[in-house]
């Protein structure tokens, strides 16, 4: 059955009808965040108004998604490279946690949303570590959309930290080589527990992994636009799931 999603859209794009069927979602999607210094730089503005209005897309992107049925939105906020950018960058992107929660977490708690965090906490500054643990407390107990942060995250770190863990258990005679499964792997993972994502978002049309999930993306269906990150909206998810609902996933095999 299609369902018609016209009257979320505004008047402008109920002119193009995106059609989705409820029955097939993806459970989890992943996005790309790109996009925020060049959409600054085309209104001649500082970089940091790019990130601060890119945070106002988040919340979007997390409200829409909750609506659509999504069951896991992963956000690619601060990459393990993303260090490399000026002090004063890097300062502002690790203050944006803190002020996106001071003023969002308490809709998300009321939409019954779950923050969750994956990367190294360790390096981050202790004010973002404190308002990530916070928002993760507080929604502990939440069963709706997980909004999954990817924060100083980096998919080869990842896969490194994961094959360190593995050595020493077989080391210390915990683990044998043959034990090693692609299940073990995932749950030793920083997404562990979460499925892997079924769609992947780009904006700015970049093309390109970027570091981000490269165990977990092996099947996933690519999206890419090129809208700057603050220019994304529920319609913009609406149309990554629309095209999402026209592809056949093979994972390898015959239709
Ligand atoms: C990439 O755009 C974006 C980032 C490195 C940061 C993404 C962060 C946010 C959107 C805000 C996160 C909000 C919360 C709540 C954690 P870019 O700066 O590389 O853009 P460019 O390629 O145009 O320079």
């Amino acid at each position: 059955m299609i369902k018609r999603v016209q009257s979320w859209l505004g008047r402008e794009e109920r002119q193009q009808p995106v059609d989705i069927s409820p029955d097939n979602i993806p459970r989890h999607v992943a996005i790309i965040m790109d996009g925020n210094g060049r959409w600054a730089k085309r209104l001649g503005l500082p970089r940091i108004v790019g990130h601060q209005n890119g945070m106002k897309a988040v919340k979007r992107a997390a409200i829409a998604a909750d609506e659509l049925g999504i069951e896991y939105l992963t956000m690619y906020a601060f990459s393990t490279e993303n260090w490399k950018r000026p002090k004063e960058e890097v300062d502002f992107l690790m203050r944006l946690p803190e002020e996106f929660l001071a003023i969002e977490l308490d809709e998300l708690i009321e939409k019954n949303v779950r923050v969750r965090v994956m990367g190294d906490s360790e390096a981050l500054p202790s004010y973002t570590r404190k308002a990530m643990d916070e928002a993760v407390l507080r929604t502990q107990h939440n069963t709706g959309l997980i909004l999954n942060f990817a924060l100083n995250y980096g998919g080869r770190k990842e896969i490194e930290d994961c094959m360190r863990s593995l050595g020493k258990d077989i080391a210390a005679g915990h683990l044998a080589p043959e034990q090693i499964t692609a299940e073990l792997i995932d749950s030793r993972l920083l997404s562990g527990g979460l499925p892997d994502p079924d769609l992947l978002i780009r904006t700015s049309g970049e093309m390109r992994l970027s570091n981000f999930m490269l165990w977990q993306l092996a099947y996933s269906e690519l999206w890419f636009t090129d809208i700057y990150w603050p220019e994304f909206g529920k319609e913009h998810l609406l149309q990554a799931v629309a095209e999402y609902q026209r592809r056949t996933r093979r994972y390898g095999g015959l239709k």
